[in-house]
């Protein structure tokens, strides 16, 4: 029996259900179903799916059973691999290959109380959405169809679409009406739509007087809820936390209706205003985040139901920030991204209460691409009327250019520039090129000084001090009869926290006899299975080495990287003192 945590909760989990599943998922066959693997033997490789690339840098190992992307660094076992991909949790991804495999999933994990949280929950949450909608239409609703009618343009349909609602002012409004279904405190608790008041025992109704967003999975389940205040009081929104339906990093604001329009694009919006305000324009294909900026989770999530993402974010600064970052995000989850290029209206909801939906079908078709957008944004900085000031734009612009990887689209807006400054292309095209040539240079440098790191001791002594962090963790994975030694030998201090995280749990696990990466995931991080997973990955590659040799060495650098910590933290040694110190850390370079 396996124990996991998940959403906070315990799950058991059969240990003879988790070792025929690995026996029947063969981690190569169920990743070719995602990447186009070339095998090489004991290794596969193949372009990385969780980030855009021309390069395989993406590998899969029969050994440990392990895949690691040399790119990105995103590395696990084949549960990691179904979890990340196919955006599941632990639980999900179990069921997941499961099916897949044809083997039944255990009904003693069924049975677990725990599992049955999930449905209790939707059913809490599917109430409260019911509540908050009938309270709409009320007479107690009033403030709230003054508002959402009145003052935000919301016809009754777009409201039913949306199962808009209304929290009304008062306490306990919410938590007698659920109580009166026959649900707990502790069950509505779990839901979050009630808090616990700081005396510890009062439980009373998160949202009041607020219109309420509910917040739809794309299996149609009530996950969450947000809601906004109807003037303007702070704060202005209130989204439930999350629980263990309901993952603000891994969901979008009404995918559920965006997810049927199947022509390749999406819209992402900053506010489910702006969403809600598009959907009544006519346009379904419209997601937001939930009140935090995009993940790259979200991103891929998008990558599943469109090639191409139209950012409509706010205007103002912020807006343009957040436009920014998003593009980085989306590019890297190889989504084609434009950039909304709005005018006149702080958001795509105030343009379209302003403008109209035809005007705003205009601006998405008009929508930019990533490089025309950027250069607007450079153009308005400058007066082009001063030449001083039209020289400095030009060299900034030429320095943008030089950052766009294709040759194309390079030559597209030196075309641009030249005709708009007035300037020979070959110029301008010389300019850009100078830049490409040192951004070159710079890169090259960058990488020769990760090779000749080792020259320098204090640099050295940080990177050193991680590989052979990493080094030690994989002599232990290989060698569970060195731990021993190892344990013996181990420097003070020698791990960064999340090396010690692994190091701990790799002990622990192979203690209880299996220290595969499988049976590590109860005990670390996802962050850490990835670093655990790229160790795996150089080993593979000789990269780390694992011989009793190189585990000599990886105690003495750790030993090193120790000393030179203390050095940086010691301020007011005494020159004796510094001696000595000084004198230790040649010896251990020594050896
Ligand atoms: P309106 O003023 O109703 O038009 O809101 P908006 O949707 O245009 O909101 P805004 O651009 O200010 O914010 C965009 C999104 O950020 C909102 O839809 C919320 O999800 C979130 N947000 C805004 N204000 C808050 C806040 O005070 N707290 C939290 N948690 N989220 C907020
Ligand atoms: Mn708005």
């Amino acid at each position: 029996m396996a124990v996991f945590q998940e959403g906070g909760l315990m799950l058991a989990i059969p240990q003879s259900f988790l070792d025929q599943l690995k026996m029947s998922c063969d981690i190569e066959s169920i990743v070719s179903g995602y990447v186009s693997l070339r095998r090489s033997g004991r290794t596969s490789k193949g372009l990385c799916p969780f980030h855009s690339e021309k390069t395989p840098s993406f590998f899969v190992y029969h050994d440990t059973e392990s895949f690691y992307c040399f790119g990105c660094g995103a590395g696990g076992d084949v549960i990691s691999f179904i979890m990340r991909i196919e955006n599941l949790g632990y639980l999900d991804a179990l069921k997941f290959l499961a099916e897949r495999a044809g083997i039944p999933f255990p009904e003693e994990a069924r049975e677990d109380p725990s599992l049955k949280i999930k449905p209790l929950i939707y059913e809490i949450n599917r109430a409260a959405a019911h509540f908050y909608h009938d309270q709409l239409k009320s007479e107690a609703g009033a403030p709230g169809r003054e508002y959402l009618m009145g003052e935000r343009r919301l016809s009754t349909k777009t409201i039913t679409r949306y199962g808009l609602g209304y929290a009304p002012s008062g306490w306990d409004n919410l938590r007698n009406y659920l109580r009166g279904k026959g649900f707990s405190d502790e069950d509505m608790l779990q839901a979050a739509v009630v808090v616990r008041g700081k005396d510890g025992k009062s439980v009373y109704d998160i949202f009041r007087n607020r219109v309420i967003f509910p917040i739809v999975d794309i299996r149609k389940n009530v996950i969450g809820f947000g809601g906004r205040v109807l003037d303007d009081s702070k704060p202005k929104y209130l989204n439930s936390p999350d629980t263990p339906v309901f993952k603000k990093s891994r969901n979008l604001f009404s995918l559920n209706f965006a997810k049927n329009v199947h022509d390749g694009k999406l819209i992402l919006a900053e506010g489910y205003m702006d969403v809600i305000a598009m959907n009544q324009a006519g346009f379904d294909n419209v997601v937001a985040t939930l009140g935090t900026s995009l993940t790259s989770e979200q991103a891929r999530l998008m990558s599943n139901y469109a090639q191409e993402i139209v950012i409509a974010y706010d205007s103002d600064g912020p807006g343009r920030t957040a436009t920014n970052r998003a593009v980085g995000l989306l590019e890297e989850a190889g989504l084609k991204t434009r950039i909304l290029d709005m005018k006149g209206a702080k958001d795509p909801d105030e343009f379209i209460r302003k403008f109209g939906a035809e005007r705003f079908k205009m601006l998405i078709d008009g929508a930019r691409s990533v490089t025309e957008y950027q250069m607007g944004v450079i153009r308005a900085k400058y007066d082009l009327g001063s030449t001083e000031q039209r020289g400095a734009y030009l060299q900034e612009a030429a320095g943008y250019l030089a950052t766009v990887p294709s040759a194309m689209e390079r030559e597209l807006y030196i075309g641009k520039l030249a005709e708009e400054a007035e300037i020979p292309r070959d110029a301008i095209r010389e300019s850009v090129n100078r830049e490409l040539r040192r951004n070159l240079r710079k890169a090259r440098k960058k990488e020769e000084e990760g090779f000749e790191s080792g020259r320098n001791f204090v640099r050295a002594g940080r990177q050193a001090d991680e590989s052979a962090q990493d080094g030690l963790i994989a002599c232990l994975y290989h060698h569970p009869d060195w731990s021993g030694n190892i344990i013996a030998r181990l420097p003070d201090n020698a791990f960064s926290e999340q090396a010690a995280g692994i190091y701990q749990a790799l002990l622990s696990a192979q203690r209880e006899g299996d220290g595969s990466l499988a049976s590590l995931r109860e005990r670390i991080s996802d962050e850490q299975m990835s670093r655990l997973a790229g160790i795996l990955a150089r080993v593979s590659e000789g990269q780390l080495s694992i011989t009793p040799e190189a585990l000599e060495d990886y105690f003495r650098r750790l030993q090193g990287g120790r000393l030179e910590k203390e050095v940086r933290d010691s301020g007011n040694l005494s020159m004796e003192e510094a001696r000595a110190l000084a004198e230790r850390i040649r010896r251990s370079k020594k050896g």
